[in-house]
């Protein structure tokens, strides 16, 4: 077994009704490092971080966490020390960025610990800490994907699953949130899986990546090999 590795999909398999969605997919996030997710819509990308966290059942396969085979469930795999960031940047928008935090810091139990978490990603994202009283709903695109990865980060998480994160976001803000997404991992040592289609942005912070279609891996290897092969031009303009 591979002391280094923090969890890992093996021979997964999952299906929507009859539709299998996720074929045979082998997957590993090692402790404290980036990794890439990329492939074509409906590919099967947001169906791998569902089936990490406990979104979607395995109809085939298994789940291990430190090596250990676990059923993952979401409440159980937050208290383990995974986040899941869904796609679209979902924040409670009637609520103000503070209370989405603590929202997000639901598992800390002791509350002096909850505020100097919720101070700190104050400090981390200072956008977030001027408009600490303002409703998230009236947030920036930005600023809400901000947030979202903020609450994310509440729990101080050893893995962090992104699904797209710079959906929809400005090409200056989506170089912000990839800056963000390194410094959270270069601080905290957290392990990072990155869906996302603004592949070169990710690939220059991930170390390595997984190119998926149609339900399975049909590549894996470092970033610097990816981004320097045919293999997503060939994926993605369907060659
Ligand atoms: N709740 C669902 N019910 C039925 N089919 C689903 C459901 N969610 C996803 N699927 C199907 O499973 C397949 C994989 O979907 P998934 O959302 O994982 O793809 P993706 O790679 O994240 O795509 P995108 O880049 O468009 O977000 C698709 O064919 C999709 O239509
Ligand atoms: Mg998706």
């Amino acid at each position: 077994m591979n002391q280094d590795i923090l969890l890992q999909l093996q021979n997964a398999s999952v299906s929507y009704g009859g539709v299998k969605a996720l074929d045979g997919i082998d997957i590993a996030l090692d402790e404290g490092e980036i990794i890439a997710l990329v492939g074509p819509n409906g590919a099967g990308k947001s169906t791998i971080l569902k089936a990490i966290f406990g979104l979607v059942p395995l109809d085939g396969g298994k789940f291990c966490w430190h090596g250990q085979q676990v059923l993952p469930r979401p409440h159980e795999m937050v208290r383990r020390g995974a986040t899941f960031v869904p796609q679209g940047r979902r924040v409670f928008s009637r609520l103000t960025v503070e209370e989405n935090l603590e929202t997000g810091g639901f598992v800390v139990a002791d509350k002096q610990e909850l505020r100097r978490r919720m101070k700190e990603m104050m400090e981390f994202f200072p956008v977030l800490g001027r408009k600490r009283r303002v409703k998230s709903g009236t947030l920036s695109g930005g600023e809400q994907q901000m947030l979202a990865l903020a609450r994310g980060l509440m729990t101080d998480p050893k893995a962090l699953l992104l699904d797209e994160p710079s959906l929809g976001l400005a090409p200056k803000i989506v170089k912000e949130v990839f800056a963000k997404i390194k410094e959270i991992n270069e601080k905290h040592k957290t392990a990072i899986m990155v869906v996302e289609h603004n592949i070169k942005s990710l690939l220059d912070i991930a170390s390595r990546g997984y190119v998926l279609d149609k339900g399975k891996i049909i590549a894996r290897d470092t970033s610097q090999y990816l981004l320097e092969s045919d293999i997503l031009e060939r994926v993605f303009m369907g060659k």
